[in-house]
Formats: structure tokens, sequence, C-alpha cells
């Protein structure tokens, strides 16, 4: 980008039609067909069933800025970013595909009214909240779990090393097991209990590895209401930012009344970094806001829901690359 603030925020303002951009070629599968062989944008054209003058015009407008590349005879290869719009394991693909990306282009539409009511823009674009609208549509909710499955995929392993897990290990929301699995894997004398609700859990037995099922067992729930006891170590991963505040508490409430005198709480979240500190999870909040009460928080929030859930905030692990979360640990 070029340093005047002038070109720089001129610039900022285009990147939608980038983003646009991007989605596109993840939707009709573009970073495959050129992880074959690299192609002309005629070929591509015929592959795709699209309109040839347009695909070159959005190809050379993306390798301009560095995503795909073309040689001097035309053909179209990837360049390391375009090569994470292909469907392999820790590709963004399921992320930026433009018919996911609908929902968040009219979500996006509605931000004003995010900024006058402190309401979540999804609810004014789509007439009910996230989590209903992802029930209500499978095929966004199948869409939306593989990419979020995906996505941990790399930061599960990396989690499950940077704590001495022991005993018994809840996995609280623990969603499809892809952490209670790395932890179960890391930790051979761990047993694993995964708690999530009942219409999650059934999906889970078929993805859990047999060896791993033995040493982890399955327990249906609410959250709100009450967890079970006797687990040494209790995680939520990317559960709290999902929630408000009182809603957060009531969360780690739950747990404190399972907790015993030695077990851990560990909340895996972004804490955001205090100040002007650059920071992606900065702009992973607003997009929570948008699509959500929920929220991303700093260390003193934290320290704020441990103190009124009366648990005492023991320590924060910073993040360890390719994870972008840190582990909250705490206790009675
Ligand atoms: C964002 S996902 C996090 C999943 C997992 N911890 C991970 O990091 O991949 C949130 C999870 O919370 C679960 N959840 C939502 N409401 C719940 C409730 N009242 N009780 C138990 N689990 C709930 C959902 O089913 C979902 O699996």
């Amino acid at each position: 980008m070029n340093d005047s603030p002038h070109a720089f925020l001129g610039q900022l303002g285009t990147q939608v039609l980038l983003s646009r951009c991007i989605a596109m070629m993840a939707e009709i599968g573009i970073a495959d067909l050129v992880a074959e062989r690299p192609q002309t944008s005629e070929e591509l054209a015929v592959a795709c069933n699209v309109n040839a003058d347009a695909l070159m015009r959005i190809l050379r407008f993306l390798a301009a800025n560095g995503v795909f590349q073309a040689d001097a005879s035309g053909a179209i290869s990837n360049t390391a970013i375009s090569e994470l719009l292909r469907r392999t394991q820790g590709s963004l693909r399921d992320q930026v595909r433009s018919s996911w990306q609908d929902v968040i282009w009219d979500t996006y539409r509605q931000l004003p009214e995010t900024l006058r009511t402190g309401e979540p823009a999804f609810d004014k674009a789509f007439g009910m909240s996230f989590f209903d609208y992802l029930s209500a549509h499978q095929d966004i909710g199948a869409r939306f779990d593989a990419s979020m499955a995906l996505m941990s995929m790399p930061e599960n392993a990396v989690l499950a090393a940077a704590y001495p897990f022991h005993g018994t290990v809840v996995d609280v929301a623990g969603g499809h097991g892809g952490l209670i699995s790395a932890i179960l894997r890391k930790h051979r004398d761990v047993r694993g209990v995964l708690f999530d609700q009942a219409q999650v859990l059934q999906y889970v037995a078929k993805l859990l590895v047999a060896e791993q099922l033995d040493r982890c067992s399955l327990c249906a729930g609410d959250f709100f209401t009450s967890l079970p006891a006797d687990g040494d170590v209790y995680v939520l991963k990317r559960v709290l930012h999902d929630w408000t505040d009182a809603e957060a508490i009531r969360i780690l409430r739950a747990c404190r009344a399972a907790l015993h005198a030695s077990s851990r709480v560990l909340v895996i979240d972004a804490v955001l970094r205090p100040g002007n500190a650059p920071d992606p999870n900065k702009m992973l909040d607003v997009g929570i806001m948008a699509l959500t009460r929920g929220r991303e928080r700093t260390a003193a929030d934290f320290q704020r829901l441990f103190d009124a859930a009366g648990l005492k905030l023991l320590r924060i692990i910073p993040p360890t690359a390719p994870s972008a979360m840190s582990i909250i640990e705490g206790g009675l």
C-alpha cells in the first residue's frame, strides 16, 4: 500500500470489491482447478460455465493483489494465498465462499443498526438470531460447522500441548470433539467428557476414533443449568465469546458449581491486546458484534467475569501460533 494517508484510505475503501471477488473465485473452485495444472481464463471459464472476459478481468485484479498469478502465456496458477482457497485441510475456502458470504454481506448492510442500538445487525437482516438461522438453514449451518472444524484443526494440537491436561477433562460445549480428541491423543492418561447439546452430540460418536472413544464419554445438557461433576479440568473453547457478560457469568457459575478444590476452569478465547496494538481479534470482535450479542474480551474483562462467578483467575497463557487464543486458567 502507498504510504500517503489519502491513498491508504482510498485503497481501504475498495477492499470490499477485492473481498467479493475472492469469495466468488472460492465458490467456483478456481484454486482447485489450477492446482491440477495451470490453465488460461478461457479454459477455466468453460470448466466453471462463466463468462471468459469477466473471469479474466477478475483474475487479473486478484493477481495484482497476490491472489493467483498468470504466466506470460496467460496460464493461471496458485500463489501461497490462493492455495488457501482449495478444498484442503486448514483451507479458508468455506470461510470465504460466496454463498456463506452472502449472509455476511446482508448482515453488514445492517451494521448502522448495530452502531445505533448495539443490537446484532444479523437479527435486523434476517429477523432471527444467528444461531436460530443456522439451525433453520442446515446447508449454511453445515458449512459454518465445517469451516469452524477446519479452522480449529491446526490450533487444537497446539492447545492440547500448551497445558498439562490431567485426570478427567470435561470439554464444555466441545462441539464436534476436535479439541478433546487432540487432548486425548496428546495425554494418554486423560479421560475425556464431551459435553454439548444433544443434537450436536448425535454426530460426534462417528467422528471420534474408536481408540479415543474408549476414554471419552458423551454427556448431553445445558451449560446454563449444570455440568458433569468431578472433572479435574473444565474447558470452554470459543464458547464465552458467543455470549453477553451476564450469560458468560452464568456459564462460569455452572462450572464453579461442578468444581472440586483442585479442579481448573480453562477459558480458551481471544484476549484482546490493549490500546492501539494491531490485533486480528479486534476485527473478529466487530464481526461477532454484527452477528451475535457476544464479544471478544480484554484481560480485565475476563478478570471481571471470573470475579462475578466466584472464581480466581490464576494465570493467562498467551497464544502459540497458529492459535490466536489464550488459555485463561481459573480455580476456586
Ligand atoms: C462456537 S461453538 C464452540 C465449539 C467448540 N468448543 C470449538 O471450539 O470448536 C459453541 C458450542 O456451544 C454449544 N452450545 C450452545 N448452547 C449450549 C448450551 N446451552 N449448552 C451446551 N452447549 C451449548 C453449541 O452446540 C456449540 O457446539
